[in-house]
């Protein structure tokens, strides 16, 4: 959707949307529309509900003596509450309105928001959720017809400063197109992104300035990469390591590192899962989509951090090839895991991932995320991440960049009292705890593959896929971990870099 910023002007075309807060009192723009309507909004007002909360809408249509197609009152909630975030949500709130409606442009007066700490700020973040709910992807629709389709196509904001506005927006609408590439992959059937797919999507991060590579299955063997080789044996495709390096600050400082879970399907191997609801395991590399995501918002931004992302790919097909429950895999670390449950996968293929990436970039942190269990639906609902953590500090910064953008995490323990429960009678180490806490006990045993570094886990299984529209999201791929880990480096690991870089305009 195209984003324009201009100064406040009257409506002319199109839909002319006003912020209303809780109490409804009119901002200046409203309350000059309302007198050339003849009080046709605050009639309007009086004859609803409608009380401002937080994006609920109210439409007027056709409103004599104003020259636009429809006025809609957009709530913001309260005025002390009015936030990015709740701004965002303002955005969305207005697209999921106007997209079916037949509208192609919709005009929103910002002037309303005139008491709020940085106007400038909160319309570009209406932009921003506005963007992200009008995100689609209808590539595979091909009978749909126009009048079936969205419509509209730009969003026009009057502030008073739109140059403000326009330098706000432009890292917030880098970092939505990468949660649109992220969406996509996501989207994608398996037949279509298989690891070798995923890999050549990820080459073209080269244009940002990214250095990609691409291990194939012959150099995982000679690196010692077993777990993940082994989940991918019995598939077609063999697993692919894409490593991708943006280098935004000096040759000294260490990297972040960001790992991420590409199962690019998951039908549970030898350990089939069951027919019903499979097709979701398509999904099952949004860990991956996300750390591609995230390097490429990185790198759009010019963020000034070194920053390396790992996505480990592979396919877990049951076949006359697939691993069996019971085989022993010695992984590159040297530990080795007795295999009980093929469909545990995700750890297997994460656990090399990780020792590989500490190993070779000795990161300062490591973050990896994955669609790792169904448990962590069980506890954590589709509210919240589930977060595990060897290191309170990097905790503590992943939860703080969490609330700022809506991406939430909660905190889940990871202590020693759960190591039993992954002892095996055979090997160092079994991939399956049982039932209980089994959220908690993949985290224990991916612990052992990271060594000394910092290093955070963010179960995302509950958060990547919504089966309902979502404030600035519609049902489907969320791209959930973008905007946080962008946040994340914005907020905890550029700061420390100020005394070494170039000076450069920051958010
Ligand atoms: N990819 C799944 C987890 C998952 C389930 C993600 C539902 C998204 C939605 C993972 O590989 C898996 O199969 N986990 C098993 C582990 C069990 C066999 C120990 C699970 O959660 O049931
Ligand atoms: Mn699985
Ligand atoms: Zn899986």
């Amino acid at each position: 959707m195209k984003v324009v910023f201009a100064k406040p002007a009257l409506p002319k075309d199109g839909a002319f949307a006003l912020p209303v807060a809780e109490g409804c009192k009119l901002g200046p723009t409203a309350a000059a529309l309302d007198r050339r309507a003849k009080g046709a909004l605050t009639r309007a007002l009086a004859a609803s509900r409608f009380a401002g909360k937080l994006e609920e809408t109210l439409t007027v249509l056709a409103p004599r003596g104003l020259a636009c197609s429809r006025v809609v009152l957009v709530g913001c909630g309260k005025p002390e509450a009015f936030d990015a975030l709740a701004a965002q949500r303002v955005g969305g709130a207005l697209v999921a309105l106007l997209a079916p409606s037949g509208e192609t442009a919709a005009t929103l007066a910002a002037d309303g928001l005139a008491q709020a700490a940085a106007p400038a700020v909160l319309a570009a973040n209406i932009a921003l959720g506005a963007g992200l709910r009008s995100y689609r992807f209808d590539k595979y629709r091909t009978t749909e017809k126009r009048e079936e389709r969205p419509s509209l196509r730009s969003l026009t904001l009057l502030v008073e400063d739109p140059a403000a506005a326009r330098r706000a927006y432009v890292p917030l609408a880098s970092t939505a197109q990468a949660v649109g590439t992220a969406r996509d992959l996501v989207s994608e059937p398996a037949n279509v992104v298989t690891p070798q797919a995923f890999a050549a999507a990820a080459r073209t991060a080269s244009e940002l300035g990214i250095k990609v590579e691409v291990l194939g299955a012959r150099k995982l063997r000679e690196l010692g990469l077993n777990l993940m080789l082994g989940v991918g044996q019995g598939s077609a495709h063999e697993p692919q390591l894409v490593v991708l390096r943006w280098n935004g600050a000096g040759k000294a400082s260490a990297p972040v590192a960001f790992v991420g879970k590409g199962l690019t399907f998951d039908t549970g191997g030898i350990s089939i899962k069951p027919a019903g609801g499979m097709e979701e395991m398509k999904t099952d590399m949004a860990g991956a989509a996300t750390v591609l995501g995230v390097l490429r918002s990185l790198a759009a931004r010019q963020a000034r951090v070194n920053a390396v992302g790992v996505c480990a790919l592979a396919e877990n097909m049951p076949s006359g090839t697939a691993q069996r429950p019971g085989d022993v895999v010695k992984s590159m670390s040297g530990q080795t895991v007795e295999v009980i449950d093929t469909d545990a996968e995700g750890r297997l293929v994460l656990s090399d991932a990780l020792w590989y990436t500490q190993d070779r970039f000795k990161p300062r942190a490591m973050v990896d995320l994955a669609t790792l269990t169904g448990s962590i639906m069980v506890a954590l609902g589709h509210e919240y991440a589930g977060l595990f953590a060897n290191d309170d500090k990097l905790a503590e910064q992943l939860l703080a960049a969490g609330s700022a953008t809506g991406e939430r995490l909660w905190r889940m323990p990871l202590d020693e009292s759960y190591d039993e429960r992954i002892k095996s009678d055979i090997a160092d180490m079994k991939n399956d705890g049982g039932r209980w806490g089994d959220s908690i006990n993949a985290a224990v045993m991916l612990k052992r593959f990271v060594g000394k570094t910092p290093w955070a886990h963010l179960d995302i299984a509950g958060v990547a896929w919504a089966t309902e529209d979502g404030p600035t999201a519609p049902k489907g791929a969320t791209g959930f971990g973008v905007r946080l880990l962008d946040r994340f480096v914005a907020d905890s690991c550029e700061e420390e870099l100020t005394t070494l870089a170039r000076p450069r305009s920051r958010r």
